[in-house]
C-alpha cells in the first residue's frame, strides 16, 4: 500500500512543476490579439471549456472579450478565440471595484488600464486605474481571480454581475441577451464572515443565433466580507443583508448579480462552471482547484498541461528563439477551440464525447483537422465520435455549433469533408462509420428548414445545404440559394463502407460544379471561371469581383477567381478548363502578382488573400503541374511576408486557429489535400523537427542547408529512398511514421519530375473506384 502512495506522492509532483523542457516559454499569447485577429490572449488550457479573460469596452465588438485599448468591463470565465461575425460569450464575471457603490450597473463600474496588461501561457495580469491588480488562472472548468487591492480607507468590492456579456454593435440583430438567471448568497462552512455565491444566468443570440443556453457558476473567495445582492439598478438597499445566511435573487430579464465588500488587501476567488447544475460547477472548481491552492500552482500546471498536450509533440533541435516563437504560438492557438464538454452537455444523456465551439468547419476543415488528427489522434476520434452523436440527438453535423446549438453556416455541410479525411486516412477507433455516412447523406438529401436569417434569407444557416433544392433539381445552383456542398466526400466514404450505388450516385453529382464553368467570363487575358447562373444560362460577372462577398453574394468571401481552382477532387478538370499546364501556372502566377485588384491593399493589391480560406491551397497547386518550386516561393513569401509572432501577427482572423494551422503546415513543408490521404510538398523551415504521431511512431524531418534564404528544395528522401514525387501519401509517414530527408539551396529546382499528384474525379467512375480503392 505505501508504494503505491508513494508513486501517487510522485505523479502528482510531477504534474505540479514545470520541468526543464518549459516550451511553453516560446509561446507568446497575445500573438494575433489585435489587427483583427481576435485571439483570445487570456488564460486556458488546450481544448479547456473555461477562457478567463478581461471584457474591454471600445465601442466595436471585441470578439475575444480583448481589446488593447478601452475600459475594463469585467473579467469573465467563457470567451472565443480568433472569431469575427458578433461576438459571442464573455460571461461569468467579476469585476473589482475600489469605492462605494451606489449603482452596480453603471459605468463608474468600469475601470481604465493603468499599464499594459501582461500575458503569457497559464498566467494573465492587468493593471487598472483603481490601483487594483488582478491576476488569473485557469483550468478546464475552473478559474481562479487573485486580487491586490490598493491601500485606501475606501471599500475593496469585486462586483459579481449575472447578466455581463460581450455585446455586438454591428445592429444585425446578432446581440447576445441575458434572458435571466439567480444568484444565491451562502455562508462557507462554519466561517460567520466568508460566503460563496452560486447560481445560473441563462442567454441566447450572438453570431449563430443560437437559442436559450444556461451556464451554471461557483464562486469561492479565501478572505472575510460583507455582501449585498441586486436586482436591476438597486441594491435592496434598505433590505441589505450583511452577515446573513442565505440570500437569494431571481429573475427572468432584470440584470442581478451581488457586490462582496473585502477588509484584506490580497483576495483569492475560485469559480467554477458547468452547463448541468451549480452543483456540478462547485465541484468542477473544488476538485480542479481546491482551497489553498496558490495562483502560481495554477499557472504551473497550465504550463505543464500545454507542455505535455501540445508543444512536446512538436521538437527542434533550432535555437533561433523568434522561430520557435512562431512555432509554439501557433500550436498554442490551435488549441484554444473547439472545446472538450464531454460530462457537461446538458441536452442528452450519452456515453459519447461532447465537442462545442466549432467556429466553422468551413474555416478549419482545409488546413486545421488534417493537422488536428496527426497531433491529438485521441482528441480527433472524440471530436468526430461527437459530430456523429450531435447527429443522433439533434438531427445534423452542421458546419457550425456554440452554446449547445447548431450554426451559423458559411459554405455548408463542410464536416462531410473531415468524415471524408478521417475516413480516408483510416480513422476507426470507436468511430461508428454507418452513422457518419448516414449524417452526411442527409446533409446531401434533406432540405434544412429556413431558419430566417436576415444574412441569408434564401435557406438555413443553421444546418444542412440549404441550396439542395436546386442542386438536386437542376445539377447546380441558381442565385436563388446562397449555402452550397461537398459530394466527392460522401462518394469516397461510401465506396469504403462496401456502398457503390451510393458512390456512383455521388460521384456523379461532385462533377456538376462544371456545370457552373463559364467559358465566357475572362479577365487579365484569361478566360473561364466558376460563374453565377440560373435556368437561362450564365450570368454576367467579373472573375475579379465577388460584389458584397457576403452570405447573399453570388461569391462567398472570395473572388470568383479564387474559387475557381478549388475543385481539388477534379484538378486535371481544372487544369484542361483552364487551357493546360502552362496556362495554368501562368494563371495561379497571376494570381500572386502584386498591384491587380485595388481593394486588396493590405496584401499588395494581389488576387490572392492570404486573410482568407478560400485560397488556402492555392500557394501550393503548382505541384498538380510537377512545378514544385513556385510552391514553395509562393507559400514560403505568404508565410513570411503576413504572419509575425506579434500581436498583429496574422493576416486576418484566426478563425479558431485555421490561420496558425496553415502556417505550422508551411513550417513542416507540406500541405493537406483535405479529403483525400495526400499531402502536397513544400520547403520545411528548420534544419530538424519531430513530429510525435503517439504509439511510438514519429515523423522526423530534416532539412540541409535550411536558412532564412535558403529553401528551395533540392532533393529529398523520403524514407531513406530518393523521392522526385510532388506529394506524399498518408501511408507514406504518417499511418506508421517515417523520415523526410530534403537538401534545401538558394535556386529554384524543377526536381519534381515523377507522377502527378491524383485527380480522383477527373478520368472516370472506374478510374476513381481503383484510385480510392487504393487508400
Ligand atoms: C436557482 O436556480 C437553480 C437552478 O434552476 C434552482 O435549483 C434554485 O432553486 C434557484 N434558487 C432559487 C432561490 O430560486
Ligand atoms: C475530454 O474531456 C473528458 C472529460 O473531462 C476527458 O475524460 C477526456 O479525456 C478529454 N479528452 C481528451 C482527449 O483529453
Amino acid at each position: 500500500m505505501w508504494v503505491r502512495k508513494c508513486l501517487l506522492l510522485l505523479a502528482a509532483s510531477v504534474t505540479t512543476v514545470v520541468a526543464d523542457d518549459d516550451l511553453s516559454k516560446y509561446a507568446l499569447t497575445d500573438t494575433g490579439s489585435t489587427n483583427d485577429g481576435n485571439t483570445f490572449p487570456g488564460v486556458a488550457r488546450p481544448l479547456g471549456v473555461v477562457k478567463l479573460g478581461p471584457d474591454l469596452y471600445t465601442g466595436v465588438d471585441a470578439y475575444s472579450g480583448y481589446k488593447p485599448t478601452g475600459n475594463f468591463m469585467g473579467f469573465t470565465m467563457l470567451h472565443q478565440s480568433g472569431t469575427g461575425g458578433a461576438p459571442k460569450y464573455g460571461v461569468v464575471s467579476q469585476m473589482p471595484v475600489v469605492g462605494v457603490v451606489k449603482n452596480p450597473l453603471s459605468d463608474a463600474m468600469n475601470d481604465a488600464r493603468a499599464a499594459p496588461d501582461v500575458t503569457e501561457v497559464g498566467y494573465y495580469k492587468a493593471s487598472l486605474g483603481s490601483g487594483t491588480v488582478l491576476e488569473l488562472g485557469a483550468t478546464n472548468k475552473g478559474g481562479m481571480y487573485k486580487y491586490t487591492f490598493p491601500k485606501t480607507d475606501e471599500p475593496r468590492n469585486i462586483l459579481v454581475d449575472v447578466s455581463h456579456v460581450l455585446s455586438s454593435y454591428r445592429g444585425q440583430q446578432l446581440e447576445q441577451r441575458f434572458l435571466g438567471g439567480n444568484i444565491t448568497v451562502r455562508r462557507e462552512g462554519d466561517d460567520p464572515d466568508r460566503f460563496y455565491y452560486t447560481g445560473f444566468g441563462t442567454y441566447d443570440n450572438g453570431w449563430n443565433r443560437a437559442g436559450p443556453w444556461t451556464v451554471y457558476f461557483c464562486g469561492r473567495f479565501d478572505s472575510p466580507s460583507t455582501y449585498k445582492t441586486f436586482l436591476g439598478a438597486d441594491f435592496t438597499s434598505d433590505k441589505l443583508v450583511e452577515f446573513s445566511d442565505e440570500s437569494t435573487y431571481e429573475s427572468d430579464s432584470a440584470r442581478l448579480g451581488a457586490l462582496f465588500a473585502f477588509k484584506e488587501n490580497t483576495v483569492i476567488s475560485r469559480v467554477g462552471v458547468s452547463f448541468i447544475s451549480a452543483d456540478q460547477a462547485c465541484s468542477n472548481v473544488d476538485s480542479e482547484i481546491p482551497e489553498g491552492t496558490s495562483l502560481d500552482d495554477v499557472r504551473d500546471e497550465t504550463k505543464e498541461a500545454w507542455n505535455s498536450q501540445v508543444f512536446r509533440k512538436v521538437t527542434t533541435k533550432e535555437t533561433d528563439v523568434a522561430k520557435l516563437n512562431q512555432l509554439y504560438s501557433a500550436l498554442y492557438f490551435m488549441h484554444l477551440l473547439p472545446t472538450n464538454k464531454t460530462g457537461e452537455n446538458p441536452l442528452w444523456d450519452s456515453d459519447e464525447p461532447y465537442y462545442d465551439d466549432i467556429f466553422t468547419f468551413w474555416d478549419i476543415y482545409r488546413s486545421w483537422t488534417p493537422l488536428f488528427h496527426i497531433l491529438q489522434p485521441t482528441h480527433y476520434e472524440e471530436l468526430l465520435r461527437s459530430m456523429i452523436d450531435t447527429w443522433r440527438h439533434d438531427g445534423w453535423v452542421s458546419d457550425a455549433r456554440s452554446s449547445f446549438h447548431n450554426g451559423a453556416v458559411q459554405g455548408g455541410s463542410n464536416g462531410d469533408n473531415v468524415f471524408a479525411d478521417a475516413f480516408n486516412k483510416g480513422v476507426k477507433g470507436r468511430v461508428n462509420w454507418e452513422d457518419a455516412f448516414a449524417s452526411m447523406v442527409k446533409n446531401a438529401e434533406v432540405v434544412p428548414e429556413n431558419n430566417d436569417d436576415p444574412r441569408d434569407p434564401t435557406g438555413s444557416t443553421k444546418e444542412g445545404r440549404s441550396a439542395l433544392p436546386d442542386w438536386l433539381d437542376l445539377g447546380y445552383i441558381t442565385p436563388r440559394f446562397g449555402r452550397s456542398l461537398n459530394d466527392f466526400s460522401i462518394a469516397s466514404v461510401a465506396l469504403g463502407l462496401g456502398k457503390v450505388p451510393q458512390f456512383l450516385k455521388y460521384y456523379k453529382r461532385s462533377l456538376n460544379w462544371r456545370r457552373h464553368w463559364s467559358r465566357d467570363m475572362k479577365a487579365l487575358g484569361f478566360r473561364g471561371f466558376l460563374g453565377p447562373r440560373d435556368e437561362s444560362g450564365f450570368i454576367a460577372q467579373d472573375p475579379l469581383s465577388c460584389g458584397g462577398c457576403y452570405w447573399r453574394d453570388y461569391y462567398y468571401q472570395g473572388l470568383p477567381w479564387e474559387y475557381s481552382f478549388n475543385a481539388h477532387h477534379d484538378m486535371d478538370t481544372i487544369i484542361d478548363l483552364m487551357g493546360g499546364p502552362e496556362r495554368f501556372v501562368d494563371r495561379l502566377e497571376m494570381t500572386f502578382t502584386p498591384n491587380i485588384v485595388p481593394g486588396n491593399g493590405q496584401f499588395g493589391h494581389t488576387i490572392f488573400n492570404p486573410g482568407n480560406q478560400p485560397s488556402f491551397a492555392t500557394p501550393y497547386l503548382y505541384n498538380y503541374v510537377n512545378r514544385q518550386e513556385l510552391s514553395v516561393k509562393r507559400s514560403r513569401f505568404i508565410a513570411k511576408s503576413y504572419y509575425r509572432p506579434t500581436p498583429d501577427g496574422l493576416p486576418g482572423n484566426s478563425d479558431a486557429g485555421a490561420m496558425e494551422s496553415w502556417l505550422l503546415w508551411s513550417m513542416i513543408g507540406l500541405y493537406p489535400v483535405t479529403g483525400q490521404p495526400i499531402f502536397l510538398i513544400g520547403s520545411p523551415w528548420f534544419s530538424d523537427l519531430t513530429i510525435d504521431l503517439g504509439g511510438g511512431k514519429k515523423l522526423v524531418i530534416t532539412a540541409e542547408g535550411a536558412d532564412e534564404d535558403t529553401y528551395y528544395v533540392q532533393s529529398l528522401r523520403v524514407n531513406g529512398r530518393d523521392w522526385v514525387k510532388s506529394w506524399l501519401s498518408w501511408g507514406d509517414i504518417f499511418e506508421d511514421g517515417g523520415t523526410l530527408e530534403f537538401v534545401l539551396g538558394d535556386e529554384p529546382t524543377r526536381w519534381t519530375t515523377g507522377r502527378l499528384p491524383p485527380a480522383p474525379a477527373s478520368t472516370s467512375a472506374e478510374h476513381a473506384r481503383q484510385l480510392l480503392r487504393s487508400w
